[in-house]
């Protein structure tokens, strides 16, 4: 069974809105409705135990306007403004008295006529309220992930085996059978229709961005603790969904929270990115560090990385792109068509991957990731080796911020 993680009370005579408020919340796991069958400003001493106990307070302002905005001052003195307050009303309430409610503090007063999916978005609205106290505290106590995207310039390039086996070498297991992590690392297979990151891993489609992307809601920390699944010591990955979702239907704001929330709760966000544009690549870029492209070194690839570096460049002015040239092998000296395709891309070639069909395809048949099917391939090296770098610039980065944080409180 789901374990509680956020509660509501309904304070109403009327068991029409405990029901409603019931049916909504039971689309939100983890949340807990109980009720409270009496009005708001009969309920005095109690109503204070309930705000402290519960995350929402949800009232039928029974047409008392005056002693229900009175009651609601009482609620956030008591909790130091912390309580969030929702009423439901009689849709004729004149303007006046919801005004009373409005000023009291109450968050929004919605008419009883209310539809489940109006009420649904309140309550999230609402809750959602007490998150960036909460994500600020975890940002300054907590980590602050690096999110690193993984895009491709052609099908087939090996954006997907980069993305897993990167997010595994990043890791970086120790022990005798390599079983502690040294960091925590998400993995999120963001080409919401033809992901294969969980084929790859042997893993089950995962429905939750399908949810994501047909529910319309924004996602909290427990929406972003629960999707995700741990494959291996410190690997966690959120695959892609078996059912079709409109690309578009994702919301750039429900994407910038998912991520806000995986960089608290994770060393390195790897995030494997679709071909297609759409509008919520907009935060993934803005909040990516680091994007690395895929491409092979043909004409034709080269011109596509640099079609859609350029989208992304106009998208997020500060993202550092880096290439790899995936199989093939660095060469000693750089052949011309490679210096051509460096100048066109404004970018030298930083990471090459070398073709190795023997260990990609071992991998892919065994559902694992190359540490564990050809761990001494040369293509396990190369990843490594690019892993190291992002890993040196993540505790780079992480020294450079401890005089600060030493200095903030
Ligand atoms: N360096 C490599 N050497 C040999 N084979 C590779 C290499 N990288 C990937 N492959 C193989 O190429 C195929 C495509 O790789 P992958 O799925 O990673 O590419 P992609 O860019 O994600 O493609 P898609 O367009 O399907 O998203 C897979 O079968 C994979 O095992
Ligand atoms: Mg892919």
């Amino acid at each position: 069974m789901q374990a509680e993680t956020q509660s509501i009370v309904v304070v109403s005579k009327d068991p029409a809105v405990s029901a409603l408020v019931a049916s909504v919340a039971q689309f939100s796991p983890g949340t807990g409705v109980r009720n409270c069958d009496a009005a708001l400003s009969e309920i005095n001493g109690t109503a204070l135990q309930l705000a402290e106990t519960n995350d929402l307070i949800i009232f039928r302002a029974e047409g008392e306007a005056a002693r229900d905005a009175a009651a609601v001052r009482e609620i956030l003195r008591h909790t130091g403004g912390a309580a969030r307050i929702l009423a439901l009303a009689d849709a004729a309430m004149p303007f006046a008295e919801l005004r009373q409610l409005t000023d009291a503090g109450v968050h929004e007063v919605l008419p009883d006529t209310v539809s489940a999916d109006e009420l649904s978005a309140a309550i999230r609205t609402c809750l959602k309220g007490q998150e960036p106290q909460q994500a600020l505290s975890g940002a300054r106590g907590g980590r602050e992930g690096m999110v690193i995207a993984v895009s491709q310039s052609c099908g087939g390039a090996g954006a997907t085996t980069l993305a897993v086996n990167l997010a595994d070498c990043l890791t970086r297991r120790r022990g005798l059978r390599r079983k502690e992590a040294e960091f925590k690392v998400a993995l999120v297979d963001f080409d919401l229709q033809f992901g294969t990151i969980g084929n790859f891993l042997d893993l089950p489609a995962n429905r939750c961005l399908y949810e994501l992307a047909s529910e319309g809601f924004v996602p909290d920390q427990v929406f972003a603790e629960q999707s995700l699944t741990e494959t291996a010591p410190g690997l966690w990955v959120l695959a892609s969904p078996a059912e079709i979702a409109p690309l578009h239907a994702l919301k750039p704001e429900q994407v910038e929270a998912l991520i806000a929330h995986l960089r608290l709760q994770y060393d390195f966000v790897v995030i494997g990115l679709p071909r297609a544009l759409a509008e919520w690549l907009t935060p993934v870029l803005e909040a990516s560090e680091r994007l690395l492209m895929v491409t092979g070194s043909s004409v034709p690839a080269v011109c596509q990385a640099r079609r859609l570096l350029d989208f992304y460049a106009e998208n997020s002015m500060r993202l550092q792109a880096d290439i790899v040239i995936s199989r093939e092998r660095k060469p000693l000296l750089a052949a011309s068509h490679h210096k051509e395709a460096a100048k066109l891309l404004q970018k030298p070639f930083k990471y090459w991957l070398p073709d190795d069909p023997s260990a990609a395809a071992a991998a892919a048949d065994q559902g694992v990731p190359l540490s564990a099917a050809a761990g001494r391939s040369a293509l396990a090296k190369a990843v490594r080796r690019l892993s190291k770098d992002l890993i040196e610039t993540r505790n780079a980065r992480a020294a450079a911020a401890q005089p600060q944080h030493g200095k903030a409180v």
